[in-house]
């Protein structure tokens, strides 16, 4: 375990046993379409790419990167595209790929947008949500764990940009982010 982490959540094993429930769930609603999967940068990349290879449907893929929290803990409020998408969403069924959902401030921003661009449908899927943080009126159609409000990083989840490459989820040590 890497030096830094107080205590893992949710191991590897955990964690891809959840992404292949999520792409089977995703490719027997989506039957018989193709739908336009868009991973939010950069969180969400390790998930979009284990899901991606559980999705049994024919897809297309875009990026999109968003920032709200730069390198605090906590969401600034503000909300920018640092990279659109190179693709259209008009008339496509959208699914919109995240790591984590908290104050729902990004989600509900990115949503916002993909609807004025006349997306056909946009639904979301998000490996981690923590309702107990949310300001924003949303929740993802399909979710893989439910989480308490504790500081996680790994699996696409930084802090200051650091611990994205961890192959599991697991809880910073305090001292970390409290100096
Ligand atoms: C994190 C996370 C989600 C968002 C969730 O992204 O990956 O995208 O915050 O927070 P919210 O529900 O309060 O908006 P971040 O802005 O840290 O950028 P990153 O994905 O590049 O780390
Ligand atoms: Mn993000
Ligand atoms: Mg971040």
């Amino acid at each position: 375990m890497q030096n830094d982490i107080q205590e893992v959540l949710y191991s590897e094993e955990t964690i891809q046993a959840k992404v292949k429930e999520l792409g089977a769930a995703i490719s027997r609603d989506y039957q018989g379409r193709n739908p336009l999967v868009i991973c939010v940068l950069k969180g969400a990349f390790i998930f979009m790419a284990d899901l991606a290879k559980n999705i049994t449907v024919p897809i297309a893929l875009d990026f999109m990167a968003v920032s709200s929290y730069g390198n605090s803990t906590r969401s600034s409020g503000e909300v920018r595209i640092v990279k659109d998408l190179d693709s259209s969403v008009e008339g496509r069924d959208v699914i919109i790929v995240e790591d984590i959902i908290d104050s729902g401030l990004t989600l509900s921003y990115i949503i916002d947008v993909l609807e004025r661009r006349n997306a056909k449908s946009v639904h979301v899927v998000a490996l981690f949500d923590k309702p107990g943080r949310r300001t924003a009126d949303l929740n993802a159609d399909y979710t893989g764990f439910t989480i308490p409000d504790a500081f996680v990083v790994g699996y696409g989840l930084d802090y200051a940009e650091k611990y994205r490459n961890l192959p599991y989820v697991g809880v910073l040590k305090p001292e970390i982010y409290s100096n």
